[in-house]
């Protein structure tokens, strides 16, 4: 199943990331691609706030560790969120010993760049593909801006 979203701000945009959340379960991997400020780590942050209930403001990107794990004990559920702008290649994913973490079926994985590890990605991976909206915005009179999302397999 794929489906396009078209959001007008980054509030809706972290309303898509609530729903898809809701989508998600143990096990699933799940690719975001596109430009730098596009918003993949705003969908990844209402993710992680709605499946671990965990402030937004307390979810950042970890651009120079690759790796931030939080967890619901509760629910024995652990989220990896990879930020992988930086590695060099799927060959240091493995060598940092992160390549078990794509087939552990307690965990959910949330990877931005994940076009890095490409080959390493498990066959039924989602894929979150984000685009500025470049047309829609110029149109507009207010400061918002809009955004095409693409997700499925
Ligand atoms: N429609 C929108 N959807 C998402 N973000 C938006 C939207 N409009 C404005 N923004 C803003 O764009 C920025 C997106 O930043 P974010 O860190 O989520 O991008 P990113 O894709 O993770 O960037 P990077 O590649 O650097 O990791 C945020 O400041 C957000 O508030
Ligand atoms: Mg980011």
């Amino acid at each position: 199943m794929s489906s396009l979203i078209h959001t007008q701000s980054a509030r809706e945009t972290q309303e898509f990331g609530g729903q898809f959340a809701a989508t998600l379960k143990r096990g699933d991997v799940v690719g975001f691609y596109g430009e730098i400020g596009v918003g993949k780590t705003t969908v990844i942050q209402s993710i992680v706030h709605h499946l671990i209930g965990r402030p937004k403001t307390g979810i950042t990107s970890p651009t120079f560790n690759y790796l931030n794990i939080y967890e619901n004990e509760a629910m024995s559920l652990q989220i990896c969120h990879f930020d992988l702008y930086r590695l060099e290649s799927k060959e240091t994913f493995l060598e940092k010993g992160f390549g078990d973490y794509l087939h552990d079926n307690e965990t959910i994985c949330l990877i931005e760049w994940a076009c890095i590890i490409a080959p390493l990605l498990p066959k039924n991976t989602l894929h979150v593909r984000m685009e500025h909206d470049i047309q829609c915005t110029a149109q507009r009179k207010d400061n918002e801006t809009n955004r095409t999302i693409r997700c499925g397999q």
